[in-house]
This record gives C-alpha cells, sequence and structure tokens, in this order.
C-alpha cells in the first residue's frame, strides 16, 4: 500500500423479507441454526430496506459503526425528516449514533467475511489491498433503515445481509449468494433470507458446522407479480420479548414447538414450494395463514407465555378470514411476526384496493393526519381507492364483500400508518456517491 491517505468504500442496498413458513427455535445459539427450514418473500427494497457504506483506510485506527437516522424529537431545520409514529407526527432530526462492534454476532460477521476478502486494486486512487491485508485493516461502517427499527420489520435481517453484502463487494469476496447467506445468517437468522429476491427458501442444513445451513432462491420477484403487499404498521414501539430471547425460551419449553419443527413444517416447506411454483394463492393462503397463527401459537405455549399480536392484530385477522370465506377463494393471506404488525399479501391489484378501503374504514387515521402519511410506500394506490384528492375516509364506504363483517367503525388510532409494498429484488450496489453514508475523504459519517 503506497499512498497511505486513501478512503475505498462500497454503498449498498439490501430488502427485508417476511416469512411466510416460520423460522422459531435454534438448535445451536452461536452459529445460528435453526430448527426447520422456513420461507419467506422479499419485500421491495424501494419501500423497506437497509443501505449500507462500508469503508477501508489504512488511516483507520480501528473497526467503527454507526446507526444513521437514529432519530429524536427536534426542532431544528437541517437534515430533518418527516415521521407519523403511533398518534403524533413529529419532526425528526437525522443524528449518527456509533455503536459496539464487541457483539459475538459482529464479530462472527467480520471475521468471517474478513476470511475470504480477496485482491482489491484502484490505480486512480492508489489503492492496493492484498489479501493477507484484510486482517490488519480495519473498517468504517454506517447504516441506514427507510423505516423504524425494532418496529418488528425485521429490521436485523436487512441490516446484517446488508452489512455481509456491501463488506463482500469492498472485500472482492468471490462467493455466491447462498455462500455469503451462510455468514449473514450469524448476525440474524432472518437475515440469510435477505440476500435474495422474490421467494427464498432458508435450508436448515443438517452439518454441525452450519456450512449447509444456507438459503436458496426458490423464484425470482418477477415470478408471482400480480402480488401486493400491505402492512398494518400496529405499533412503532420496540418490541417487548425480542426474536432471540422469545425463541430461546420457546426451545426451552414449549411441546408444541418440537411437534412443529419435526412433524408439521417439513410437510408445509413442501406444498409452499409448489404454491409458489404454480403461482396458487389459495394453497399459498392457506399455508402462510394457519402457519403464522402455529407460531403464535407456540408463543403462547412457551412458559411464561409471550404475547406478540394484541387486540388490533386480531380484529385484523377477523377482517380478513371472514371476507376469505365469503369470497369462497382467499383473496389475502395474513401473517404476523414477532410484533402486532400485520402483514396482508393481496392476491391482486384490484383486491389489493379493496382491502385498502376496507382497512381505511375500520382504521381510519386521526383527524389531523394526511392521507399520503397514513399509507406510505407504493402510494399511488390511493388514487385508485378514491383517496388521493378531496375524498376523506369519512366518505368512504366499504367494499359490500367487506361490510357488516366485522364491527363498527371506531378503530381510530390503532394503527399508526399502512405501507404498500410488492415482492421484490435482492441486495445491489449503489454506484451513486452522493448515496453513500460516508464521507469519501475522512471516512466519518457525512
Ligand atoms: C418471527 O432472525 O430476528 O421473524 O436469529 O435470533 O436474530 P435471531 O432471530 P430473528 O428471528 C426472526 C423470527 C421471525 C420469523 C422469521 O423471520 O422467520
Amino acid at each position: 500500500m503506497a499512498a497511505e491517505k486513501w478512503v475505498y468504500m462500497v454503498t449498498a442496498q439490501t430488502p427485508t423479507n417476511i416469512a411466510v413458513i416460520k423460522y422459531w427455535g435454534k438448535r445451536d445459539e452461536v452459529r445460528i441454526l435453526p430448527v426447520n427450514d422456513s420461507i419467506s418473500v422479499t419485500l421491495d427494497p424501494d419501500h423497506l430496506c437497509t443501505v449500507t457504506t462500508v469503508a477501508v483506510s489504512p488511516a483507520f485506527d480501528r473497526d467503527r459503526m454507526w446507526l444513521n437516522g437514529k432519530t429524536k424529537k427536534h426542532s431544528c431545520e437541517k437534515s430533518v425528516i418527516h415521521l407519523v409514529t403511533e398518534s403524533v407526527s413529529y419532526i425528526l432530526l437525522i443524528e449518527n449514533l456509533e455503536i459496539s462492534l464487541s457483539g459475538s454476532r459482529y464479530q462472527n460477521c467480520l471475521r468471517e467475511i474478513r476470511s475470504r476478502g480477496g485482491d482489491v486494486e484502484d490505480r486512480e486512487k492508489g489503492v492496493k489491498i492484498e489479501k493477507k491485508d484484510w486482517e490488519r485493516l480495519n473498517l468504517h461502517i454506517a447504516s441506514h433503515n427507510n423505516f423504524p427499527t425494532a418496529a418488528g420489520l425485521a429490521s436485523s435481517a436487512a441490516g446484517f445481509a446488508c452489512l455481509v453484502f456491501s463488506l463482500a463487494k469492498l472485500m472482492n469476496v468471490e462467493e455466491d449468494p447462498s455462500q455469503l447467506s451462510a455468514i449473514a445468517r450469524q448476525g440474524s437468522g432472518s437475515a440469510c433470507r435477505s440476500l435474495f429476491g422474490g421467494f427464498v427458501k432458508w435450508k436448515m442444513g443438517s452439518k454441525d458446522d452450519g456450512s449447509d445451513s444456507v438459503a436458496v432462491q426458490l423464484a425470482d420477484e418477477k415470478h408471482w407479480d400480480d402480488l401486493v403487499i400491505i402492512i398494518a404498521v400496529v405499533s412503532s414501539r420496540q418490541k417487548e420479548t425480542s426474536s432471540t430471547s422469545g425463541m430461546r425460551e420457546s426451545v426451552e419449553t414449549s411441546l408444541l414447538l418440537q411437534h412443529r419443527a419435526k412433524e408439521v413444517v417439513p410437510k408445509r416447506i413442501v406444498q409452499m414450494e409448489e404454491a409458489i411454483k404454480n403461482r396458487d394463492f389459495a394453497s399459498f393462503t392457506q399455508l402462510s395463514c394457519t402457519d403464522s397463527n402455529q407460531f403464535h401459537a407456540v408463543c403462547l405455549d412457551t412458559s411464561p407465555p409471550i404475547f406478540y399480536m394484541n387486540d388490533t392484530s386480531h380484529r385484523i385477522i377477523s377482517l380478513v378470514e371472514k371476507w376469505n370465506r365469503s369470497e369462497g377463494t382467499p383473496q389475502v393471506a395474513y401473517t404476523f411476526d414477532a410484533g402486532p404488525n400485520a402483514v396482508l399479501i393481496a392476491r391482486n391489484r384490484k383486491v389489493a384496493v379493496q382491502l385498502l378501503q376496507g382497512l381505511l374504514y375500520y382504521f381510519p387515521p386521526k383527524s389531523d393526519t394526511d392521507m399520503k402519511s397514513y399509507v406510505v410506500g407504493d402510494n399511488s394506490i390511493l388514487k385508485e381507492a378514491g383517496l388521493d384528492g378531496e375524498n376523506s375516509v369519512e366518505n368512504l364506504q366499504p367494499p359490500p364483500e367487506i361490510k357488516d363483517n366485522i364491527g363498527t367503525q371506531d378503530q381510530k388510532g390503532e394503527v399508526s400508518y399502512f405501507i404498500c409494498t410488492r415482492p421484490g429484488r435482492g441486495p445491489v450496489v449503489l454506484p451513486d456517491q452522493t448515496q453513500a453514508l460516508l464521507d469519501p475523504e475522512t471516512g466519518l459519517p457525512k
């Protein structure tokens, strides 16, 4: 390495994912090896993603990481975003929070990826790194989620996947996405599924070293692009029991978890793969809903019991169940992770519009909330729902299919906001330097 002043960096974007056959329980806590296979849908990163910039320089004296987008209430005018939280609309200042990398999950990912680093040369910048240099060179990492952290929206999945993917690009690692998934898995289990777009399976594997516990793509995002996903963010608060400790307690105490892992999930995995392959929405819905409900049943079967869903979650389930039954064939699938948020998958755009109308009728925003901040993501759907102009939810009539099926319109403020999205692509490098989160001269957060 000749000139010692350079900073070499890469920025990448990685999606989050939602499991439709759940991972719940580890057989190895350190390597993060699961007790069953799982299947997920990758969500469009335009609406939900993590962006991470990783940098290396001989001038860095230690590995450091910042979470950009840590938010706090502030009236300052520079660098502000407008975010709707549970009931209030705040002006928030984006700040950079340095976090510790000493935890074993970070350390395991960094060690694994460093050991696979290759030679890197950028003549223009005077950068020349040899394979062996990665062990001693220090890294700067900055990461940002475009959605609330720990709101039950699988932020750790996108976060660890993005860390591993961006470092692999920076270090010229030759491994394929499945091999990278085995590294991301050691940061957070569900992260391994975010290395691919579309429909993804995490194979539990059988080896003790975890080398065969990897994610594989079942189908890309174009395979079933009729699907529309609406997420009801029921609460933006920190989850009460983390997935990690919740699943540990379930493994220790729930007999239902043992039965699920041995007898139930293996059959469901085969059926779900078939449903995805054939775009069989009826089977897809039946399997997703039952599997989500069984995962929450395992949580109840845990001692002490874990409650992730709340009354609003249950009301949303009733709405969807009754609608599906009245139609004769399933229109909408639901699934809930370790929190009260509902992830609703509509069979097509027309159904999604009806679903949104029904949701807005039963879960209207507080009176002073602007519709464009109540329905975020792909909110072009508001136009189709007749809610982009003067029309307000007060004038909204729920579609006849949904009307009269659930209680009255009295759920104001129970849903913080909705995110409209779809199945999406896997990780990508962002070549545009202006999107980098670290300063190209100093390697410090912008
Ligand atoms: C309910 O991947 O967050 O979302 O491996 O301990 O980091 P750790 O857990 P995590 O668990 C996710 C559980 C889930 C179901 C799923 O995504 O499959």
